[in-house]
């Protein structure tokens, strides 16, 4: 065995991973299908039956040889159109779209300035040896601007945000967006978990603080959460987006994103539109329902209870499971301490959420 002491310390250390066939008879409330578009046979029925009337069901190449179909352009300029940035790109999935963006946009002379909570993905590509990378403490705007008093030498300063956090759920700060503008700072905000989750229109932070783009916003979305599909799309300036095609190797060198995903994330982003007052009045309640029963301030749809203790979360999974209630055991290294991660997601009923919040009670 050629990893044996590995697995035998992950196993001692309560690490030790594994991964089960998901069980559709119990309550999710683990996934990160925040409005429950996953389970919504009109989306994909219409997906499946367009894509039937096709030539071709598959993308084949990479964007840049033949992969680049009319699907991918339409989504991305009504995604454009939504979010009031000049030109975006779709890709194979939130996790390449990071490494995309920090590998290529973080050259020699610049410094990347990122939330000490940003995502593994970006914490990998920042792991690059061309890569120079500052942490900054989470959430915290004043260390940002220290940070940049600390380092003026930076050619490029680049700023790496999530607009929630995925496993705090806490959403970024704004004042962000102003700092960066004074520094002249790109700026990019992974919004895998608040794209369709807050803003008037349920588009994200920009959304939500109202904020005009400009040349130095880089946003960046998955298509996997909110949207019930599976994918990416990164949101720029025109030269940026351009730049990023001709550079970025996740976009360069892969099959460009499945038609099937991408007509099928366009769709649940068209529902999203057309639906947001709807599904809005449906997550206020929702965080008003937590607030209420266990005084948690939840920014978005996602729940954090801290358990602190690796063994522990894995227990209490177990237990809400033979309830019937799927809810999350994230432990170390993933999180600094143990937490139970709920999303309260629309895709199960109110009453089923407030019965979970109920039993949840008991360990806080
Ligand atoms: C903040 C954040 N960014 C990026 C990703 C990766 O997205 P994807 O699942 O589409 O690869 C995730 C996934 O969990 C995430 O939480």
């Amino acid at each position: 065995m050629y990893y044996e002491n590995e697995l035998k310390a992950l196993k001692k250390s309560g690490r030790l991973r594994s991964r089960e066939v998901v069980n559709t008879s119990v309550l999710d409330f683990a996934s990160n299908d925040y409005l429950g578009l996953s389970h919504n046979k009109e989306l994909h029925n219409t997906t499946c039956l367009e894509l039937s009337k096709l030539p071709l069901h598959s993308s084949k190449a990479s964007l840049l040889v033949n992969g680049y179909h009319q699907i991918h352009q339409d989504f991305e300029r009504a995604l454009c159109k939504a979010n009031g940035f000049e030109d975006a790109v779709v890709l194979g999935s939130g996790f390449c779209a990071n490494i995309a963006l920090i590998e290529s946009l973080v050259r020699k002379g610049d410094i990347l300035f990122m939330d000490e909570k940003y995502h593994a993905s970006g914490v990998l590509a920042s792991q690059l040896t061309h890569v120079e990378v500052v942490f900054f403490k989470h959430n915290t705007m004043w260390e940002l601007e220290e940070l940049f008093k600390k380092y003026p030498r930076a050619k490029r300063k680049i700023v790496a945000v999530e607009g929630i956090y995925s496993m705090d759920g806490d959403v970024v700060d704004k004042k962000v967006f102003a700092i960066c503008e004074k520094e002249n700072a790109l700026l990019i905000v992974d919004e895998a978990h608040s794209s369709g989750v807050v803003g008037d229109r349920l588009m994200g932070v920009f959304d939500l603080y109202n904020i005009e783009v400009k040349p130095n916003h880089i946003k960046m979305g998955t298509l996997g959460k909110a949207y019930g599909s599976f994918g990416a799309y990164i949101l720029a300036s025109a030269h940026i987006i351009e730049y990023l095609i001709n550079r970025a190797k996740p976009i360069i060198y892969a099959t460009s994103l499945s038609l099937y995903d991408t007509l099928l994330g366009h769709k649940g982003f068209e529902y999203i539109l057309e639906n947001a007052q709807i599904l809005k009045g449906k997550i206020h309640k929702r965080q008003s329902l937590v607030k209420d029963i266990l005084n948690i301030n939840m920014d978005g749809l996602i729940l954090p209870v801290v358990i602190n203790d690796n063994t522990k979360v894995i227990e209490i999974k177990n237990e809400l499971l033979a309830l019937g209630l799927h809810v999350g055991a994230i432990r170390k290294p993933t999180v600094s301490k143990a937490i139970i991660r709920v999303i309260a997601r629309l895709g199960e009923t109110e009453e089923d959420f407030k019965i979970l919040c109920e039993k949840l009670k008991r360990y806080r």
